[in-house]
């Protein structure tokens, strides 16, 4: 068994109306394909159709599954209600909603204009409300009685991080929306988890945050416990767990899949990883020689 191995029975979906925004490139996509092995019949929106298009044939050949491309951009909330109705019209029904989509990239802050800050915040934030608030109403006026919502962070929404001040801003919101909503809308049957990956190298992210030779500057795998960056199905077997019936008892919390990597740069004797095995003997004779005296 290996983590790169299909973790779920292969009806765990069955049965299952998934929306994936972002689905048609990167994690959105690795995520698409596992629902649709699973049984599941996905929705995947973004704000290029051709690619969905493509996406979707693609992984309908792969799975035999049923994969609906949507045109959706999140930022404008009538795009979002219109995406849900086609896929009520197509599906009949949704049972999942998963924020996915994202835009990002490093910059110096102070380099930012108000327009780039803003960009980054509609699409995260306001494109994860958008499809919240729509699909959240539809579940309570239908009176639906189970729902779920799966969000995707990142682990500087708590910590913060320089260089991607937009991204690090609007991701905390998301996660304070996660929590806020389990309560509130637990009553409805509606569940809101979120899932903050480590580095899993995607093009769409790579591009952006590790561009020209950046991604060879800063081998990411260095900065992971586990010495190695995130595999794609690893992700998606926790994703389709927190989407199943399987985790129905799971609501608001935010499962962290990073080999460790944030709490490396938490830890503040963290840094003592570099210290040879040898030299540890020494450090340990002169230390307990001070309590001697
Ligand atoms: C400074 C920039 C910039 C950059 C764009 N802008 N890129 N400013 N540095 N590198 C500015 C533009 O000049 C413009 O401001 C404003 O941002 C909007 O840019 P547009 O290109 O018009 O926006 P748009 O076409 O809507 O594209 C959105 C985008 C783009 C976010 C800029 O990168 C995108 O489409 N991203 C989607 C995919 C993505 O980002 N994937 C990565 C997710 S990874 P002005 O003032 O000039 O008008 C992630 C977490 C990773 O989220 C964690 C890893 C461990
Ligand atoms: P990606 O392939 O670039 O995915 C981002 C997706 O969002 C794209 O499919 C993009 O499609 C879509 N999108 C962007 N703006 C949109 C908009 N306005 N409306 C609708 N869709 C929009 O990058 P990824 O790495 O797979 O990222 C997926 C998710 O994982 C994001 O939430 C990201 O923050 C998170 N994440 C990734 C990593 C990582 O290491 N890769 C780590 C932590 C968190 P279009 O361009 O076609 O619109």
């Amino acid at each position: 068994m290996s983590y790169t191995d299909k973790m779920l029975r292969d009806d765990a979906l069955k049965g299952k109306v998934i929306v994936v925004t972002g689905g048609g490139s990167g994690l959105g996509k690795a995520m698409t394909k596992y629902f649709l092995e699973l049984g599941a019949q996905v929705a995947i929106t973004s704000r290029d159709l051709d690619k969905l298009k493509t996406t979707a044939a693609e992984l309908e050949s792969q799975t035999g599954g049923n994969c609906l491309p949507l045109q959706c951009d999140v930022r404008h909330y009538e795009e979002v209600e219109n995406m849900l109705q086609e896929t009520l019209k197509v599906f009949g029904k949704v049972d999942v909603l998963l924020n996915n989509a994202a835009g990002n990239f490093i910059s110096p802050t102070e380099r930012l204009s108000a327009n780039a800050f803003d960009t980054v915040i509609d699409i995260v934030l306001k494109g994860s409300k958008n499809c919240t608030l729509a699909f959240g109403k539809h579940w309570i006026d239908t009176k639906q009685t189970s729902a779920t919502i799966l969000n995707i962070v990142t682990t500087y929404a708590w910590t913060g991080s320089a260089y991607v001040v937009p991204s690090a801003t609007a991701k905390a919101g998301v996660l304070a929306m996660t929590r806020s909503l389990a309560v509130e809308w637990a009553k409805y049957g509606i569940r809101s988890n979120a899932i903050a990956p480590g580095p899993f190298p995607t093009k769409g992210a790579w591009d952006r945050l590790l561009p020209g030779d950046l991604s060879e500057k800063f081998d990411m795998a260095k900065k992971v416990p586990l010495k190695r960056v995130g595999d794609h199905q690893e992700l998606a077997n926790l994703a389709a767990y927190l989407v199943s019936d399987f985790s129905s008892y799971i609501n608001g919390d935010v499962i962290t899949i990073d080999g460790g990597e944030w709490l490396k740069g938490a830890g503040q004797f963290n840094l003592l990883e570099a210290i040879p095995e040898e030299l540890w003997d020494q450090l340990e004779m002169m230390i307990k020689a001070k309590k001697n005296k």
